[in-house]
């Protein structure tokens, strides 16, 4: 672990072992698939940043606006010097405008893309001087124990899962999910999450089909990574992106269709595609109020106030741990 006056970096390797397994389960599947955990490389993590500034993509720039309105009235709930854990920090934007409101004592950033990680979490360290800053690569989609347990002994632990990145987890995944949240908050803890809203199908169409084709080569950056990492041979050029939103499980899905039949060799392995034959990358489900705050009941999680922007594009909730 390294350690630097009030920064450290502790390196769970989420990734040892499991991408190539996880890989070759997907594409073995009669409906092929591919966790979209692992979208975030380096590049991957810089399209992401970049999609967040297109101007199809609502979420971010509405949840940020929300988080600087309403970061106060957060902070009133919460409560001074609580443990802030962030599941998926990615470039910690939003979390700096929590953290000037909030004044927690700790900030626990997890996220499993290491260099944007430590990069993050030194600049948050930079501008807030006197906050303990403990970066933590590590996959939070899988139950975890925090290190550094002697840190947060005695503090309040609140969890900030913002982005509406619980909505890439399907239903049943977002349940357990919530559920080893609340074990990981513990007893008097919290949960901060921002929640995409069900919307006109034509606004969140466009969210996932921008114009200039940054979400496209995000998805694609996915196969790219595999052949580099995994040294498969998937032709770029015989894959396209596909998003679209299916109104009745109230997600957008997000695929790579094939353009041609075709083989592709992955670990000694080969896989075959039909021409149309999709690898879904990615489900990013979208809630209303209600149903969401069903989610997090059903998990322990008690629903104690929600934000939502003018527009009711999107919802911030605070969910509370039983004392
Ligand atoms: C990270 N996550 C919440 C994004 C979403 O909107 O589901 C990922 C994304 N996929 C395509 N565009 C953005």
């Amino acid at each position: 672990m390294a350690s630097h006056a009030r920064f450290s970096f502790c390196d769970l390797e989420p990734d040892a072992g499991s991408f190539l397994e996880e890989v070759l389960a997907g594409l073995a599947q009669p409906r092929k698939t591919l966790n979209p955990k692992y979208f975030y490389d380096e590049r991957g993590c810089e399209l992401f940043e970049a999609i967040c500034e297109l101007p199809e993509y609502y979420p971010t720039r509405t949840e940020m606006g929300m988080l600087e309105e309403h970061g106060r009235d957060i902070a009133r709930l919460i409560g001074e010097g609580c443990a802030l854990i962030e599941y998926g920090s990615g470039s910690g934007r939003k979390t700096r405008a929590l953290i000037a409101d909030l004044q927690p004592a700790i900030y626990m950033p997890i996220d499993i893309a290491a260099a944007q990680l430590r990069s993050s979490a030194r600049r948050i360290a930079g501008i807030f001087p006197r906050l303990d800053v403990v970066a933590v690569c590590a996959d939070y989609s899988r139950p975890l124990t925090l290190p550094q347990g002697e840190r947060l002994k005695g503090r309040r632990r609140v969890i900030f899962f913002p982005g509406s990145t619980i909505g890439n987890f399907t239903a049943e995944e977002a349940h357990e999910f919530l559920q080893h949240a609340r074990r990981l908050a513990g007893a008097g803890g919290a949960m901060v999450v921002g929640v995409d809203l069900k919307k006109d199908p034509g606004v969140l169409h466009a969210a996932y089909n921008d114009a200039q084709g940054v979400t496209a080569a995000f998805n694609l950056n996915l196969l790219a990574r595999i052949n580099r990492e995994l040294g498969s041979d998937f032709d770029l050029a015989a894959f396209r992106h596909h998003a679209f939103y299916d109104a009745g499980a109230g997600r957008i899905e997000m695929h790579l269709v094939s353009l041609k039949d075709q083989r592709v060799m992955l670990n000694g392995r080969a896989f075959s595609f039909r021409a149309g034959e999709t690898i879904h990358t990615e489900n990013s489900c979208k809630y209303s109020v209600a149903e969401f705050q069903a989610l997090a009941r059903g998990a322990g999680l008690a629903p104690e106030y929600c934000w939502i922007d003018p527009r009711q594009l999107f919802s911030i909730h605070y969910l509370a741990v039983a004392a």
